[in-house]
């Protein structure tokens, strides 16, 4: 499972690109206000640097609500930086601007899908990747992860080429489940990266061992 950091703040991902294991970037405008860009010249400059900094795809979100405005968008936004992903809604429009997205060759990273029928739509129009989002279906009282593994489990079945990107992670734990259940990628908060590399007994550990350094120093 390939893993992407969703953010649209700059110095996280700098930071995070450290550890060379991150292959790609989420955004949404939730997070490009998080991040205090100022509307959409502050969310391209934004994108533009997290491009330069990320070898791998960064997904930008369409701020347009019908499919003709979303195209045009698209065709915008897709300009901003080379492996620039369009996140499209599952919605109605957005099925529609996706279906012409992909037409004309830019990948489509499908957004806020949260149910099997929706990413069926989305892997027959072929887009790149769907985003099931986990944590707001868990929210909401249904099991997130199960949504993950039905549509693995569809794709595999009709050979749809559609990847799966788990999004919407909210604790470690999502990301193990995410990798037992096939995702193909798994985007992950930035504070949620950092405590997969933690561990109290790794933290005890190196305690112990610095201890019994310095005892053998002594000697
Ligand atoms: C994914 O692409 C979305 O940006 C993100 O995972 C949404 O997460 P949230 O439900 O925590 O806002």
């Amino acid at each position: 499972m390939k893993i992407f950091l969703d953010t649209a703040v700059v110095d996280e991902v700098r930071e995070a690109a450290k550890y060379g294991v991150i292959s790609g970037v989420t955004t949404n405008p939730s997070l490009a206000a998080r991040a205090g860009v100022g509307g959409v010249e502050g969310y391209k400059a934004a994108v533009k640097e997290i491009a330069s900094i990320v070898d791998g795809p960064v997904s930008v979100e369409v701020l347009s609500l019908d499919a003709e405005g979303m195209v045009k968008q698209a065709e915008e936004f897709s300009k901003w930086a080379e492996n620039v992903w369009i996140k499209l809604p599952s919605t109605p429009a957005g099925f529609e601007a996706m279906a012409r997205v992909v037409k004309a060759g830019i990948p489509v990273n499908q957004t806020l899908c949260f149910s099997v029928n929706q990413a069926l739509i989305g892997g027959c129009i072929g887009v790149t990747v769907v985003s099931p989002f986990i944590g707001r279906l868990d929210d909401s009282g249904q099991n997130g992860m199960e949504l993950v593994l039905d549509i693995k489990g569809i794709f595999e079945s009709y050979c749809i080429e559609t990847r799966v990107l788990a999004a919407s992670i909210r604790h470690p734990l999502h990301c193990v489940e995410a990798a037992k259940a096939g995702a193909d990628i798994a985007t992950i908060p930035y504070a949620v990266f950092k405590q997969m590399m933690n561990h109290p007994l790794t933290d005890a550990g190196m305690a112990r061992f610095m201890q019994d350094w310095e005892k053998a120093l002594k000697k």
